[in-house]
């Protein structure tokens, strides 16, 4: 028997955006604008800044390993009870979680090719038979996923919106899909950019509707601007919760993470300024995108995406980008080849990419 097994020595490792750090180093660059993780350029809720200060004397004492306080008041704030709600270090930290209490002996996994790469690396290292469904223009096809669900399917998992394309699924479609949905089978939500596109009429924020085989995930990575501490939250039934529990790492997520989430919660001040942000400059980007004759697909998230006529083109202005101080995220990776994603900065950085944009091309 080796001792790697062979689909985790097969695996393709997470490849994370680029970081400021590296880039000023590597290129001898003074100032960087980093449009590529769909961070929150703002900043962390200031909250969040002044929690994580008054904490700072009680590291010494581990974390509430059940995270009682901020689940108490995420139960609060969605009107749920305490019973429902998981937190973990970030929302991949609750996914790996997911998969490690629920997959058993032949269980596969239904998913969106493509889609979030974070959730492809943790599903293929559990070595499971995965039915990876293609997009269909630059859409999750809830249609084939559910035909895709046979005897063995235990897990199906859909970014909505979708990371890298933005996309979303309406309220109809998903309504469509669950009615094919077995109650034995286990539907991840993950709403990371929910935030962003509770705007839109016709996104389901699955809150409003909840089953007892579906579990919401949510993150303080994106709009609360929390990446670096790595805490998120999810939803679902109590019995689904409650094994959970028994099989997260202990005392995860840290002191730090607990005590900002909790804050970050009350900060509406900070959370208004980031949508009013995000909604202005995503206009502003979409439409200089448009007017300089580059195609993109409509977003509803803090991030966009655009297509190039092939994988060189896409290449080179994401290397031209990169060479003046702005790293944008050529979708390789990921499986698009010919995309550039940028994340939504603020205005003189987003004014600076599409002047350089504007001048590469
Ligand atoms: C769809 C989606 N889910 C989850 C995450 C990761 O969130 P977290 O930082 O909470 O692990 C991301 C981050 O890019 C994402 O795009």
């Amino acid at each position: 028997m080796p001792l790697v097994p062979s689909y985790i020595k097969n695996l393709a490792s997470y490849k994370p955006g680029l970081r400021i750090d590296d880039i000023k180093r590597d290129k001898g660059l003074d100032r960087v604008i980093k449009l590529a993780s769909n961070e929150n350029s703002l900043g962390p809720a200031p909250l969040a800044i002044a929690a994580i200060e008054s904490a700072m004397q009680k590291v010494n004492r581990y974390p509430d390993a059940f995270g009682m306080a901020l689940r108490t008041k995420l139960a609060k704030k969605f009107d749920v009870k305490i019973e429902n709600v998981i937190i973990g270090a970030g929302s991949e930290g609750i996914i790996s979680n997911i998969l490690r209490t629920f997959l058993l002996g032949d269980d596969e996994i239904v998913a969106a090719a493509d889609s979030f790469i974070g959730f492809r690396v943790l599903a293929n290292a559990t070595g499971r038979s995965i039915h990876w469904v293609p997009m269909k223009n630059h859409r999750i096809d809830l249609g084939d996923i559910a035909e895709k669900i046979n005897d063995y399917t235990k897990i199906i998992y859909i970014a909505n919106p979708d990371n890298p394309m933005g996309t979303y699924i309406t309220k109809e479609e998903f309504d469509k899909f669950y009615a094919h949905v077995p109650e034995r089978v286990l539907v991840i939500l993950d709403e990371a950019y929910f935030e962003f596109a509770t705007n839109i009429k016709e996104y389901p924020d699955s809150m409003k509707y909840r089953y007892d085989n579906v579990i919401t995930l949510r993150t303080f990575s994106k709009a609360y601007g929390l990446a670096g501490l790595r805490i998120g939250y999810g939803f679902s039934h109590e019995t689904l919760i409650s094994n959970l529990l028994k099989v997260k790492v202990p005392f995860e997520p840290s002191y730090f993470a607990q005590v900002a989430g909790c804050a970050a919660l009350d900060d509406n001040e900070f959370m208004e300024k980031t949508i009013e942000l995000n909604k202005n400059e995503m206009s502003k980007i979409e439409s200089s995108i448009d007017e300089l004759g580059v195609t993109r697909i409509p977003s509803a998230t803090n991030f966009v995406t655009t297509f190039w006529e092939s994988e060189e083109k896409a290449k080179s202005i994401a290397e031209k980008l990169l060479d003046e101080g702005i790293i944008v995220r050529q979708l390789n990776a990921f499986g698009w080849p010919e995309y550039i994603r940028i994340s939504i900065g603020l205005e003189h950085e987003n004014d600076q990419f599409i002047q350089t944009l504007a001048s590469i091309i």
